[in-house]
């Protein structure tokens, strides 16, 4: 099906050119004047200057070819200066509404060849704990990942695990400390080595903090870890089995987490998946000409000439030979290019991170690591504030862990749930967390990606305003209108023929569903959930007015009252097609 919008606009561009005039001028949008028309065209004005004529007039003459014309627009009024203001026909926008109800993408066209795209987001560290910083990361790469694949694009996320470096060097120091006999540490061990980790997770997430901090008071034991991070890059059969422990508990753990929070990846990459390709790749660099040596170190330059700012080179090995978060970077961008051929590859982190993607990008492209018919994009998110406006804090001033987040989301919920007689008892934490995590990633998403915001629990758990809560709420709404409607013997909604508007609130409803694949569109174009949310957020306000002009179950004309049911169930499908592309779902009564 074709877009709303472009039906609307190609009506008006063949009456540019009947009249005469470009047709590229006959574009229409919404009308910025509700309270005068529903749509608006302007070419008039953008026309005067070439046809040497008044808008006004050309105005009147493409009205004047539309004057006999049945089909799109309800009425055609031509304002001064030459405005074209719009009225759309009932029956035109009840018949869009009835075709994009049949198919279940709601008429909006699969590209004819998808393209390829690599996703790296999530990016969470092995043996530290998750923290807010990486729930962003994993909450909008998720709604990128789902916005793009509804697009009807081939999306692999990938993880891209932080596994390589000191952390790890550090972990493995602190438990030769703690446990030397274990035979990780014994260089002359020949034997398996043992099945069950040494660890659990909670003492993991503990060793880590220890051990940063101890590195940072004590340059021995700094040099220790530097070693044992070393030793493992080389290839140390005990500290390799022992990393591999830490990997399998930690990332254990984060798969945990990653469910609560509706988020999946097809890879569990890391930055260790590209470790042997990297001698090779330097090489290449070397060879290409394309690295020199700096003070020790291998480096690329990658300033360009229209740079205004300083563009430092991109280090690729240190002096000391060790590979750094740009190699592993560069690897990886060899390895996806090799196994997938993307078209395009998107990372998602932390807009402090810019400076190194501009740096990769530039030096994958100089090194030929990565032709120029690959896109690659780096969208950079903001900080979650507290409501301080200071980085998100736990209340003893500690860094907050995504695990005690969520827990606090759920507790807030869960008092608001329960406090509702209507929801048994068994339903309550099965609801409570659908909404919290609605709360939660409604409340991220809604901001545009690279803005800061301000994590406010009161207002993200609200059930009104511009919040997860409200739109689940209005789901609800309408699932419990269809639920009676189906008890009372009335005939299944997807058989219910649609009909054309009576009210404005009906019509602003059937107006906004109509838009949904435009608005998708954009938010693919825009890589922006942010668009989704605003959607939805006027829809659901749109069905809410709609609502309370309406008494929909106490209608008593039969076919008036299919109509408003067929409404409601497109709008409740249009509704959870988008709250599932955001990643979250609704529940069944809150
Ligand atoms: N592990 C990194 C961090 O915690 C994020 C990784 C992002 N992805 C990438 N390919 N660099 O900051």
């Amino acid at each position: 099906m074709q877009k709303f919008i472009d039906l609307i606009s190609q009506e008006m561009e063949e009456a540019f050119e009947a009249a005469g005039y470009d047709p590229a001028l006959g574009k229409v949008t919404v009308s910025n004047r509700p309270d005068l028309c529903e749509y608006q065209c302007n070419g008039a004005m953008a026309g005067a200057k070439r046809y040497h004529k008044a808008p006004f007039m050309i105005a009147g003459d493409v009205a004047a070819k539309l004057a006999g014309r049945q089909g799109v627009f309800q009425s055609v009024e031509v304002v001064k200066p030459g405005f074209l203001n719009l009225t759309i026909s009932e029956s035109f926008l009840r018949n869009y509404l009835a075709e994009m109800a049949e198919d279940e993408r709601f008429g909006m066209p699969l590209p004819e060849k998808p393209s390829r795209i690599v996703m790296d987001y999530g990016g969470p560290n092995v043996a530290k704990p998750l923290h807010v910083g990486h729930l962003r990361s994993a909450v909008i790469g998720e709604a990128i990942k789902r916005i793009v694949r509804y697009h009807g694009e081939e999306v692999i996320g990938d993880i891209h695990l932080g596994d390589w470096g000191l952390q790890m060097g550090l972990v493995i120091t602190e438990l030769k400390k703690r446990c030397p006999d274990l035979p990780y540490f014994d260089p002359d061990f020949a034997g398996d080595y043992p099945e069950e980790a040494p660890f659990t997770v909670g003492e993991l997430e503990e060793i880590y903090p220890y051990a940063s901090k101890k590195s940072k008071e004590d340059p021995d034991y700094y040099a220790e870890a530097m070693d044992a991070t070393h030793r493992l890059q080389t290839g140390d059969r005990g500290f390799r089995a022992l990393w591999e422990k830490i990997i399998q508990v930690s990332v254990a753990d984060m798969k945990k987490n990653y469910e609560r929070l509706k988020v999946s990846f097809d890879l569990w990459n890391g930055e260790s998946t590209v470790n042997d390709i990297i001698p090779g790749m330097v090489e290449e660099m070397k060879a290409g000409g394309f690295a020199r040596e700096s003070s020790g170190a291998l480096v690329v330059d990658v300033t360009e000439a229209s740079d205004k700012k300083e563009m430092p080179p991109c280090i690729i090995l240190k002096s000391d030979g060790a590979a750094l978060y740009t190699t592993t970077d560069l690897a990886t961008l060899k390895d996806r290019e090799a196994r997938f051929h993307p078209d395009r590859i998107i990372y998602i982190t932390d807009k402090r991170q810019e400076l190194h993607f501009t740096q990769v990008f530039r030096a994958a492209r100089k090194c030929g690591i990565v032709p120029d018919t690959t896109d690659l994009v780096h969208i950079g998110f903001g900080t979650m504030n507290g409501r301080d406006g200071k980085p998100f804090k736990t209340r003893d001033g500690g860094v907050m862990r995504l695990q005690k987040l969520i827990e606090d989301i759920n507790e807030e919920m869960m008092g608001k749930i329960a406090s509702n007689p209507e929801i048994p008892a068994e339903e309550a934490a099965e609801t409570a967390s659908r909404v919290a995590l609605a709360a939660l990633k409604y409340g991220d998403l809604s901001n545009q990606a690279a803005k800061d915001y301000i994590f406010d629990m009161e207002r993200f758990t609200s059930f009104e305003g511009d919040t997860g809560p409200y739109i689940l709420y209005t789901i609800v709404r309408i699932k419990s209108i269809l639920n009676r409607y189906a008890a009372e013997g009335g005939k299944e909604a997807s058989a219910c023929r649609f009909r054309e508007p009576e009210s404005r609130q009906e019509k602003d409803l059937m107006f906004g569903l109509a838009s949904f694949q435009a608005e998708m569109d954009a938010a693919f174009e825009e890589l922006a959930p942010d668009r989704v949310c605003k959607y939805i957020y006027q829809l659901s306000n749109d069905f809410n007015s709609f609502y309370h002009h309406t008494r929909i179950l106490a209608e008593e004309d039969r076919d008036r009252k299919e109509g408003w049911i067929a409404l409601l169930a497109l709008t409740c499908s249009v509704l959870e097609t988008c709250i599932d592309v955001l990643g979250f779902e609704s529940p069944e009564r809150m």
